[in-house]
């Protein structure tokens, strides 16, 4: 739904501050550097969102792609990451045009819980493609559409506490 690419390409308040925003892409970029199993690994990282700690992630591996639906947030990806050679930043619509087969390793992040069924299938399709017969697909943070307010503060805090 595209209310949700437009509510990410605003100036929303999903993090608490700063240094809240810095750390959950700091421990993201911590995670997926943990699925890169060799330096020649070519990552995509589907609705990357700011990925602020990308330059750590394209340090431990051949080439990251980011891959970003919000215009507003992929300008800024753009500006930050264009002197670095390893990072490709892209729309979702570029990811159908690029080469099949040629993806080590997918990472979609906090990212299928907005999307409707129509589209994840049609990404589960696109990702199909692009990653090699020996990649993988890695699906993080996905809410269960059950999960209220006092769970997200608990995991909040448990966060802040850390
Ligand atoms: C919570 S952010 C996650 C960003 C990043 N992956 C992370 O873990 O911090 C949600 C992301 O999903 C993207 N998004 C929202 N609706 C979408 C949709 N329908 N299809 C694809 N991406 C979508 C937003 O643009 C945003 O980048």
């Amino acid at each position: 739904m595209d209310d949700w690419i437009d509510y990410y390409d605003s100036t929303h308040t999903i993090y608490a501050s700063r240094r809240h925003r810095d750390l959950h892409f700091e421990v993201i970029a911590r995670d997926i550097i943990g699925y890169i199993n060799s330096p020649d690994t070519v990552v995509l990282d589907y609705a990357c969102g700011e990925a602020l700690s990308a330059a750590k992630v394209a340090g431990a591996c051949a080439m990251l792609i980011l891959a970003e639906p919000a215009p507003g947030v992929r300008g800024r990806l753009i500006a930050r990451f264009a002197p670095n050679t390893k990072i490709r930043v892209r729309s979702l619509d570029d990811l159908r045009n690029m080469q099949e087969r040629s993806i080590d390793l997918v990472v979609m992040n906090s990212v299928v819980q907005y999307m409707t069924a129509e589209e994840l299938d049609a990404a589960l399709a696109v990702i199909k493609r692009l990653l090699k017969p020996t990649g993988r697909l890695v699906l993080g943070d996905i809410l269960r559409p059950e999960i209220g307010m006092p769970t997200d503060v608990y995991a909040l805090l448990r966060f802040a506490a850390l």
